[in-house]
């Protein structure tokens, strides 16, 4: 296996930018695994545009589902089939659609092997919630990148408005609160801090404050 360098944390800590500059900084490719989740949701969002909540299809229907799909990724470029959906999964309903899914064990059964083999490729640095934990609990480096609710939904705020996105703060707020309670409270796979990650509280920092801790900290202990 090569190096990898597992990133987790909630929405809005700064995982994309810091990993992705992190990657580009040391020559790794970039695996943003909530893009792979946000792009099973995008082909279910499509597919049964009516349906909010997935309990109503049972496990057998989803299992067929996911054997349609074929996700093709590539450095935070990520195509369904031939379909480059990298901009269509951000919406918020994605997002909505995504933190629901990815609660079943069935479909992160299903994307495990694919997020592995990259890593079997090529030095990655992986982001996503999961990362320290399940998917590379013996990564090469560990972090944990953090900030409270109310900065992570400052930043989402900002974020979605940039890509011309209808939403107002207090939405993003709600949004980040209940994305949160369901990610580390989920059976399968919660977002919980490992012991053997390296902790950074972004609340105060820039971005480019937090890729310098993380590139020191890797060079460090190389
Ligand atoms: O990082 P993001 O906002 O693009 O992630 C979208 C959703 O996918 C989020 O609700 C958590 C989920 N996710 C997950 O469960 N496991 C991962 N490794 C990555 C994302």
């Amino acid at each position: 296996m090569k190096k990898v360098i597992a990133i987790d944390g909630p929405s809005g800590a700064g995982k994309s930018t810091v990993s992705r500059e992190v990657a580009k900084a040391l020559g790794f490719q970039y695996l943003d695994t909530g893009a792979l989740y946000r792009a099973v949701a995008y082909y279910f969002f499509k597919k049964f545009s009516s349906i909010k909540d997935f309990s109503s299809m049972t496990e057998q229907e989803i299992q067929n589902e996911l054997k349609n799909i074929t996700i093709n990724y590539h450095n935070g470029k990520i195509f369904l089939s031939d379909e480059d959906v990298s901009d269509l999964i951000r919406d918020p309903k994605i997002g909505e659609i995504t933190s629901q899914l990815s609660t079943l064990k069935i479909v992160r059964n299903y994307l495990m092997p694919l997020q592995r083999s990259f890593a079997e490729k090529e030095n990655t640095v992986a982001e996503g919630r999961d990362m320290t934990t399940v998917v590379f609990p013996d990564a090469w480096k560990k972090f944990y990148l953090d900030a409270s609710p109310e900065i992570r939904a400052r930043r989402r705020f900002e974020q979605l408005i940039r890509l011309g996105k209808n939403i107002t703060f207090e939405e993003a707020l709600k949004d980040v609160i209940e994305r949160d309670k369901r990610d580390s409270s989920r059976e399968n796979a919660p977002l919980k801090i490992s012991n053997d990650a390296f902790y950074i509280d972004t609340s105060e920092l820039t971005l480019q404050e937090v890729i310098e801790i993380v590139l020191k900290k890797v060079a460090e202990d190389a």
